[in-house]
C-alpha cells in the first residue's frame, strides 16, 4: 500500500518533470504597429515587436500572437512561432516630434480594434512559462483572460506562469480625431488585468503614473506581485513585498535612441525572473542600457542585438532546475497561504469582494464628473474595509497597514491622507493641456 503511494508520487513527479521540460519558454502577445514616422516613412513598431527582438537576441523562439492587416511588416517576428489575427488593417501610428525630437505626438490612423485574448493563442502556446502582454491602445487586450483557468484540470495544464502586463497602452486613450491622449488615474482595463491574486508583474513608465495620487499608486501595488516603473535616464523604481526600491541606470558611453528602451527593460526583466537570476531588476536595466546603444535607423530589428551571446542559452539543465524551484515556490506558498489564512483570521482582515476595485474606478470617475468630493480618497477608504462597510476611514486604513501579509503598508503611509482633490486633477489635467502634451512613447 505504502509502496503504491511512492510510486504513484514517483510518477507524478516524473510527468511533472517532463512536462515542464517540454514547455514552452514564453508567450508574447499584442499588436503589432505601423509606425509612421516622418523623416524616414515606415517602420514595424510597439512593444510586441522590440520584445519579440531581444527575446531572439536571448536565444528563445516565443509563441507571438499579434493582430496585423496585410500591411504589416512581420520580420521581427522571424524564428518565433508566429500566430496572426487578421484584420482588414494595421494599427498605424503617426509620429510627429517637436521639441526638437524630444517630445513626441502621437496619433491612430488606422486602428484594427480587436481584443485579443487567450482564446487567440493556440493551446500549447497557453502553456508557456512566461506569458507577456504588451498591449498599445485601452481595447486591445483583455489582459484578465490570461490569468483565469478553465477549472482544475486547465490550472494544472498551465501550472504556475510569470505573468509581465506591460500596460503603457492601458493609460491612453484615444481622442476622437485619433490623437493619444493620457488617463490621469489607473484604467479599468489595467486594473482588471491585475486580477484577483497578485501575480502580474506591471511595467509601467513616469510617463503615465506622474499624475497619479500616492493612494492609486498604492492601490495597483498592492494588487500586483510587484510594480516597476521606468524613468529614463533617472533609472527605475520596484515596488514590491521588500519595500520599494531604486535602480540604477547602466551607464553607457553614448544613449544613441531610447526608443524601446522600457519593453527591452520589461523583457530582460521576464526572463532574468523565470530564469531565476539573483537580481533581475539589474538584469532588466543592462539590458535596456543595451537598447539605447543602438541607433533608431535600425530599430526594432537590432533592439537586442547588442544582448546576444552575453546570456548563455537555456538549456534542459536550467530548465529542469527551474521545475524544482517552482514545486518548491508551491510548497512554500502553501505553507504561507495557511499561514496568512490563520493571521488574517487572526487581525479580521477581510478580502476585497470581487470587482470592488472596478466598481470604486467607476465611482470615482463618477464624481470627478460631478465635481464633488475628492478624487478617489474616500472610495479608496470604502475599498480598503472591505465589504464590511460601516468602518471609519482611519480604520480601514489602520487594516490595510496592518494586513503586512500584503507588505505595502509603507507605500500607504508617505502621503497618508493626500488623495488630490478634484480641483487638484483638473489642474494637473489642464496644465497638460496647455502643454499640449500628447504622450511621448518613448519609454
Ligand atoms: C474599440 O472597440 C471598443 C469595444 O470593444 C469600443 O468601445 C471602442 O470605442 C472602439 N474604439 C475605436 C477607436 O473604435
Ligand atoms: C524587491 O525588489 C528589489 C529590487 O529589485 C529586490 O532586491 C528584492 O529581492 C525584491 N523583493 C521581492 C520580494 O521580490
Amino acid at each position: 500500500m505504502r509502496s503504491l503511494v511512492v510510486i504513484s508520487l514517483l510518477l507524478a513527479l516524473v510527468a511533472y518533470l517532463f512536462s515542464e521540460l517540454t514547455r514552452p519558454d514564453l508567450l508574447l502577445v499584442g499588436t503589432i504597429t505601423v509606425d509612421l514616422v516622418d523623416q524616414d516613412g515606415q517602420r514595424p513598431g510597439g512593444a510586441v515587436s522590440y520584445a519579440a527582438a531581444v527575446l531572439k537576441a536571448y536565444g528563445i523562439r516565443a509563441c507571438v500572437v499579434t493582430v496585423a492587416g496585410p500591411d504589416a511588416d512581420l520580420s521581427v517576428f522571424r524564428g518565433h512561432e508566429l500566430h496572426v489575427v487578421p484584420s482588414p488593417s494595421t494599427l498605424t501610428f503617426e509620429h510627429s516630434y517637436a521639441w526638437f525630437g524630444h517630445q513626441r505626438k502621437l496619433r491612430v490612423t488606422a486602428n484594427p480594434n480587436i481584443t485579443l485574448s487567450r482564446r487567440h493563442v493556440p493551446r500549447h502556446c497557453q502553456r508557456a512559462r512566461t506569458v507577456i502582454l504588451g498591449p498599445l491602445t485601452l481595447h486591445e487586450l483583455d489582459a484578465a483572460s490570461f490569468l483565469e483557468y478553465d477549472g482544475l484540470w486547465d490550472q494544472l495544464y498551465r501550472g504556475r506562469q510569470a505573468v509581465g502586463l506591460m500596460a503603457q497602452g492601458f493609460q491612453r486613450r484615444l481622442a476622437a480625431d485619433g490623437r493619444v491622449l493620457p488617463l490621469q488615474t489607473p484604467s479599468p482595463q489595467l486594473l482588471a488585468g491585475l486580477g484577483h491574486w497578485r501575480r502580474v508583474t506591471l511595467f509601467l513608465s513616469d510617463v503615465e503614473t506622474e499624475t497619479w495620487a500616492e493612494d492609486w499608486l498604492g492601490l495597483v501595488v498592492g494588487a500586483a506581485e510587484r510594480v516597476l516603473i521606468t524613468r529614463g535616464a533617472q533609472g527605475a523604481t520596484e515596488y514590491n513585498d521588500t519595500g520599494v526600491t531604486a535602480i540604477d541606470v547602466v551607464p553607457v558611453d553614448k544613449v544613441k535612441d531610447t526608443n524601446g528602451a522600457g519593453d527591452t527593460f520589461a523583457t530582460g526583466y521576464m526572463l532574468a525572473l523565470s530564469r531565476g537570476l539573483a537580481d533581475p531588476a539589474h538584469h532588466a536595466a543592462w539590458a535596456a542600457s543595451r537598447a539605447v546603444m543602438q541607433p533608431q535607423s535600425c530599430k526594432p530589428q537590432c533592439a537586442g542585438d547588442l544582448i546576444a551571446g552575453h546570456v548563455p542559452p537555456w538549456g534542459p539543465a536550467d530548465r529542469l532546475a527551474g521545475a524544482w524551484r517552482g514545486l518548491a515556490e508551491v510548497g512554500l506558498g502553501l505553507v504561507e497561504a495557511a499561514a496568512r489564512e490563520g493571521l488574517a483570521a487572526l487581525m479580521h482582515v477581510r478580502r476585497l469582494p470581487a470587482g470592488a476595485l472596478a466598481a470604486a474606478v467607476a465611482r470615482a470617475a463618477e464624481s470627478e464628473l460631478d465635481g464633488e468630493g475628492t478624487l478617489g480618497e474616500g472610495e479608496l477608504g470604502r475599498v480598503r474595509s472591505g465589504a464590511g462597510g460601516g468602518h471609519g476611514k482611519g480604520q480601514a486604513k489602520g487594516q490595510a497597514k496592518g494586513g503586512s501579509a500584503g507588505g505595502k503598508g509603507h507605500v500607504l503611509s508617505g502621503q497618508e491622507g493626500a488623495g488630490a482633490s478634484v480641483a487638484e486633477a483638473r489642474r494637473l489635467r489642464e496644465e497638460a493641456a496647455a502643454k499640449d502634451q500628447w504622450q511621448s512613447a518613448g519609454r
